[in-house]
């Protein structure tokens, strides 16, 4: 009797003391249940609670939250798109450490997959989380190393650790198309995933990495956030609460509307305030009103579909709008175009022109049938025609203007013109329209600008200067964006279809370039620098593979160069995708150019090939200038290219030329000399003076190396081929020597006599297979043009920017 009572006293102690424990830790082989509300953990100082979170009536989700916020703050959860039933459900910790959710039914949501066989408990830790330890305080498992959409001071985010958005309230189910995670430069960086392409949006993808203040290619890869509110990465991403300093509870939460805010919780009034966040003006970030849909102020962010358009899914506002038109693509449908001032889509160029009329940017785009509209600045003649309208905004001082085409047709009414008032009165929709727009209400916003306005007031309070930079930043933000003719859009990663330009390319493993040049089989070319492979891309894409040889280089020296060479677009010089750094293979991946280079189709055969009108050599020409001012002038590094010559000068299929092999110079030797460098790099025939003296080496180099090719464009042969010549032993820098003597003094005499006169030494000097059919003004100016480039003394050389203009002013 005694020992019966004994026994039950004990069961019933054990059982009072696990049900207790249960609320600082779980023992292996107990549970939580989702009924009962006490099945909670607790941490040390109560401010976190790990538990199952009712998302509605019949649903929960096991997660940790904020036991002090008025409304419950999750931080984290293990199956926030998979909620189990609210009934029967319970997570469970087994002897070997695994923890396990169960839905009702008994089928595993979620397991922490650990298998140990010294798991000793779960324990909420006073930072907020949640670990599985085994003997000797060794964490088996812990919720900071697989967060949602928020981090917790003292959370490390790594390379492995990604922060993803969460839809908005009525769409819990499905993550949100918003990221937060390192990228491939090693960039602690915001993207909008799209359906099979991811835009960057943060840091401005507009602006170098030296606006950005970041270092790329640091390999620790590390960031936190610390106990005063200031986060610092190890790519010196940086920011700081506005109320900085310790004692306060904070999150960095990337919210579904794509802004990653840092917010304080006021214990007292148990609400958040956001002390710090990526975009003060919410419509910048990218993506935010989905397909055709635009952000405009109201002064509140707020969304509208394009005139002619509708919400796709009045339950889903994130879908955005789709057309209220159908088009058909056999000509017969007549097409106008409605111009929505000050607005811009982001993205899906499918072509850029610049310095065109109007009227051309119109006809590009109603050509083509998949072309949606197009984009316009006013200023520059900069033209963008759209393959799809995604990340729209309006705001007035932007200076470009979306032309949207339409079918001629549809009935708009200009009230649907979409327009942001951010100071001025409020804009809402016009219901008396027959083209009613819809302004989609973000459901939580106005929740979420209370505490933006507050957070401004805040930050007015504290510094009224940080307004005005704001405004300076984001000036400065479409002021490059003009500048560089929006050809630094930012897609990732690179996707046909579109001119993806962006400051970020890819790396590519040795595997994928092996697959994709199947084996590297189709050889297209090699020099000294190494072997160029054909290959295909799994999205199709035609790539051209480099295999560099003779890398003197440390993985960082590589990369650095890569990052230069990353940032360089121009129409003229060739687009380089990505890079493959494995093992001991270096590898450039760059986009295939149709026609194959310049020296095939200038020097070929007789007959074999296609041959060269002078309309095409003077573009040629005119291209290759242009290319070589960028490198030299106007990229963000300047690049001497130091091995120009028509092997280099590849023609696409429209015989534009585009440059390639810029920056292996640099790239094969970094810390060599420049006589070094001379030595690798450089051709005989194209080598200036200065290579061999011991004069430092400029971007005059290059100038000298253009004139050369500009004369053999003119000829049509090589310097070497000039002179079949007697004496073998003659140099072809003596050859280049005496013919530019002689073209010199052609031209002077000539300039003597007058316009009119006889140009028959012209006539000698350019390519006999052109039967006479040239530019006669083209051809003097040219070849005197080439005579000043290849002057010994460099100083007396003109730049590649003066080359450009020159070539310019006597273009047609
Ligand atoms: C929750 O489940 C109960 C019983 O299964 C059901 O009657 C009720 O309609 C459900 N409630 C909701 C909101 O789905
Ligand atoms: C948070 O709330 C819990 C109880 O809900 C309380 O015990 C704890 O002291 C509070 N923590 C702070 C930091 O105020
Ligand atoms: C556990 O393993 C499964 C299958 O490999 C995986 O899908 C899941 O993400 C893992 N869970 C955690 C918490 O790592
Ligand atoms: C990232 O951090 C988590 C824990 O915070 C760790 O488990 C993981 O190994 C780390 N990854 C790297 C690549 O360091
Ligand atoms: C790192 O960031 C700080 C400010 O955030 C800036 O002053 C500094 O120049 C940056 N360093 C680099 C190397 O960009
Ligand atoms: C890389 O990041 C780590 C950690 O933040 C830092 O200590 C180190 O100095 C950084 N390295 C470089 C080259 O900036
Ligand atoms: C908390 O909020 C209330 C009301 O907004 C405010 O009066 C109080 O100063 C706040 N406390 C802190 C610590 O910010
Ligand atoms: C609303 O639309 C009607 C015509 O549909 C127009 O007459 C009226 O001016 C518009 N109102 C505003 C405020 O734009
Ligand atoms: C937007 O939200 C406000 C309040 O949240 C509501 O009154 C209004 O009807 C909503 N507008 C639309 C178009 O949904």
């Amino acid at each position: 009797m005694d020992a019966h009572f004994a026994s039950m006293f004990v069961l019933t102690l054990v059982h009072l003391l696990l049900h207790i424990s249960a609320h600082d830790f779980l023992s292996p082989g107990s549970s939580l249940s989702v009924e009962r509300n006490s099945d909670v953990l607790y941490s040390p100082d109560g401010s976190f609670t790990c538990g199952f979170y009712n998302i509605s009536p019949n649903s929960s989700i096991f997660s940790v939250w904020f036991s002090n916020s008025t409304e419950k703050t999750i931080v984290w959860s293990a199956n926030l798109h998979r909620p189990v039933y609210s009934w029967g459900s319970k997570v469970k910790l087994n002897i070997d450490g695994s923890m396990v959710l169960q839905d009702y039914s008994g089928q595993t949501v979620w397991t922490n997959n650990v298998s140990s066989s010294d798991a000793q408990e779960a324990r909420l830790l006073e930072s907020g989380n949640l670990i599985v330890k085994g003997q000797g305080d060794i964490i088996l498992w812990q919720s900071f190393a697989s967060p949602t959409d928020t981090l917790l001071p003292n959370q490390i985010i790594n390379g492995t650790i990604k922060l993803v958005s969460s839809s908005s309230s009525n769409r819990l189910l499905f993550p949100g198309h918003y990221s937060f995670h390192f990228d491939d430069q090693h960039l602690l960086t915001l993207f909008d995933d799209e359906k099979d392409i991811s835009f960057i949006y943060w840091p401005n993808p507009f602006i170098n990495i030296w606006g950005k203040q970041r270092i790329s290619f640091n390999t620790t890869m590390l960031g936190v956030l610390d106990n005063s509110g200031h986060f610092l990465g190890s790519d010196n991403a940086s920011f700081m609460a506005a109320d900085w300093g310790p004692g306060i509870m904070r999150r960095l939460t990337l919210d579904y509307d794509g802004n990653l805010r840092l917010y304080s919780l006021n214990q007292t009034h148990g609400t958040w305030l956001v002390t710090w966040m990526a975009f003060t003006q919410l419509c910048f970030v990218r993506g935010l009103c989905g397909m055709n849909g635009i952000c405009v102020f109201t002064p509140k962010p707020a969304c509208v579909c394009a005139p002619g358009l509708k919400i796709s899914d009045p339950s889903d506002l994130s879908k955005g709008c789709k057309p209220r038109f159908r088009t058909s693509c056999d000509g017969k449908q007549k097409m106008r175009f409605m111009k929505l001032p000050t607005t811009e889509f982001l993205g899906y160029d499918q072509s850029t022109h610049k310095r065109v009329s109007l009227s051309t940017c119109k006809s590009i785009c109603m050509s083509d049938c998949s072309c949606k509209g197009f984009s316009y600045w006013q200023g520059n003649g900069n033209c963008y025609p759209k393959s799809s309208l995604v990340g729209g905004v309006t705001v007035q001082w932007l200076p470009g203007s979306i032309y949207l085409k339409l079918p001629a047709a549809l009935q708009v009414h200009e009230s649907s013109i979409p327009q942001s008032q951010p100071f001025g009165r409020q804009y809402g929709p016009n219901c008396s329209a027959k083209d009613q727009y819809f302004i989609a209400n973000f459901t939580d916003m106005s929740k979420g600008s209370q505490n933006e306005s507050r957070y401004l007031y805040f930050y007015g309070f504290l510094s009224a200067i940080f307004f005005v930079e704001v405004i300076l930043g984001a000036l400065g933000w479409w002021f490059i964006l003009r500048m560089e003719g929006r050809q630094l859009t930012g897609v990732w990663p690179a996707e046909a279809g579109y001119e993806m330009v962006t400051s970020h390319f890819r790396r590519y493993t040795y595997k994928e370039l092996q697959r994709a040049t199947r084996k590297f089989k189709d050889e297209l070319g090699r020099g000294a620098s190494g072997v160029v492979y054909k290959g295909i891309l799994k999205d199709k894409r035609a790539v051209a593979v480099k295999k560099l040889v003779d890398i003197s280089q440390c993985e960082e020296g590589f990369h650095h160069e890569l990052s230069v060479i990353s940032k360089i677009y121009h129409m003229n010089l060739v687009r380089v995708w990505g890079f493959c750094s494995d093992g001991s293979h270096r590898m450039l991946v760059s986009e295939y150019v149709e026609n194959g280079s310049l020296d095939k189709m200038l020097f070929g055969s007789a007959g074999s090939q296609i041959l060269l009108e002078w309309k095409q050599r003077f573009k040629i020409a005119l291209g290759v200038a242009k290319g070589l001012a960028y490198l030299h002038h106007e990229c963000l590094e300047w690049v001497i290219h130091c091995d120009m010559k028509p092997e280099n000068i590849l023609l696409d299929e429209n015989l534009e030329p585009k440059i390639t092999d810029f920056g292996l110079a640099k790239l094969l030797n970094r810390r060599g000399s420049n006589k070094n460098v001379s030595r690798i790099h450089g051709t005989r025939g194209y080598l200036a003076p200065e290579w061999v003296s011991s004069l430092p080496i400029t971007a005059k180099v290059d100038v000298y190396s253009f004139g050369v090719v500009l004369l053999e464009l003119l000829k049509g042969n090589r310097v070497s081929d000039w002179e079949k010549t007697e004496d073998e032993d003659d140099e072809v820098e003596k050859v280049l020597r005496r013919a530019a003597r002689m073209l010199a003094e052609n031209v002077k005499l000539q300039e003597g006599e007058g316009e009119g006169s006889k140009q028959s030494w012209i006539g000698d000097f350019t390519d006999s297979r052109l039967n006479g059919q040239f530019n006669h003004l083209q051809a003097r100016a040219m070849i005197k043009l080439a005579v000043s480039c290849i002057d010994e003394d460099r100083n007396k050389r003109p730049t590649m920017e003066n080359v450009s203009q020159k070539l310019l002013s006597i273009d047609e």
